[in-house]
């Protein structure tokens, strides 16, 4: 059995090896700087290590991993130019060193490319393999949709709110970790408990996300500071505000959601306080260790020793409380 940074180290220098770079360039050249930007991997170590709960040969699984993660980096290009967004992994998006179209090319290519990947993997399980994974990308599309409407609206609900999340983020975690269980050969009902964690870590990670948006480091985190403030993103702690404010303080968090043109770091700054005020920060930290502890349930009921899963448990703790 693998360490869960041995896995990371293995998958990126086969991600690291592969060409991307074809004619024209102008098509290609975006796809290897974005993958060459690296970022977690969080997608193909969770599916490698799910497999490797089983089975040790986990090269034979590169490609779909690899699938994933080029799936995922697609979904990136185009969400960066939905919400506007001109950093990416502490570097310029690919929408702002090409262009918009540029970016949505690109991003089209990329998922073609992550159905090559993805289908070179043992043909006896393709057929449910692919097709988990094109239900995974079209619930993707599900709550970007969801994630964008809900800019123009002030009454989403918490409910609203964890579904458009498990949508847009949370179904690729627990895809990646139930494909992986699905080419070793587990057991549906083990697959299936590791769709349901991953799901839960997915909506813990999505809720940590929203959280650095506000309170990370730029530098660290990779991505500007504030830009779900200025989007009105519905983030969790936004809906939490809007939940809690008083009269006084709602109208001053209207007169922000409401105003047309506006300073950005002001705009930032005024909302930010007021979750400060509120002690959103803390309700959010909450709610991460509320999913955390639920994540922990699923992966307890998979039916491999507990030492086997002890590299997994500890790969989500680091999740949990990530900065990056
Ligand atoms: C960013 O995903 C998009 C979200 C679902 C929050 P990651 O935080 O996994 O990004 P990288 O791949 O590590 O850069
Ligand atoms: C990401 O949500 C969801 C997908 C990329 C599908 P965000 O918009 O919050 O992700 P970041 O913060 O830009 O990485
Ligand atoms: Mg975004
Ligand atoms: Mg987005
Ligand atoms: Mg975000």
């Amino acid at each position: 059995m693998f360490t869960a940074s041995q896995i990371l180290d293995k998958i990126n220098s086969h991600i690291a090896a592969l060409q991307f770079i074809r004619t024209p360039e102008g098509l290609y050249q975006p796809i290897e700087y974005v993958l060459s930007l690296g970022g977690k991997r969080i997608r193909p170590v969770l599916m490698l290590m799910a497999y490797n709960l089983y089975k040790e040969d986990i090269a034979s699984v590169y490609a779909p991993a690899t699938g994933v993660e080029v799936y995922h980096n697609y979904t990136l290009l185009h969400d960066d130019l939905m919400d506007r967004a001109d950093l990416r992994r502490g570097k310029p998006t690919v929408h702002k060193i090409w262009n918009d179209n540029t970016a949505i090319l690109s991003g089209d290519a990329m998922l073609v490319m992550a159905y090559q990947y993805m289908t070179d993997c043992a043909p006896e399980y393709l057929k449910e393999v692919l097709d988990l994974f094109s239900r995974t990308a079209l619930e993707i599309c599900e709550g970007q949709q969801m994630d964008m409407e809900f800019e123009f609206r002030k009454d989403v609900s918490e409910a609203e709110y964890l579904d458009m999340i498990r949508l847009k983020t949370a179904v690729l975690l627990a895809s990646a970790l139930k494909i992986g269980a699905i080419l070793a050969g587990a057991s549906a009902l083990d697959a299936d408990f590791l769709y349901q964690f991953g799901v839960r870590i997915g909506i813990a990670f999505q809720l940590r996300d929203d959280l650095l948006d506000i309170y990370g480091d730029t530098e660290v985190f990779g991505k500007k500071i504030g830009g779900d403030i200025l989007c009105n993103k519905k983030t969790y702690m936004l809906i939490k505000a809007l939940e809690r404010v008083d009269e006084l303080e709602r109208k001053n968090l209207n007169f922000w959601l409401d105003a047309e043109t506006f300073d950005p770091v002001e705009k930032i700054q005024a909302v930010t306080s007021i979750y400060d005020r509120l002690n959103i920060r803390k309700i959010c930290e909450n709610k991460i260790r509320e999913y955390y502890d639920l994540a922990m349930e699923s992966l307890n009921a998979v039916s491999v020793i507990e030492e086997k899963k002890y590299e997994l448990k500890n790969v989500v703790k680091l999740l949990m409380y990530r900065e990056i």
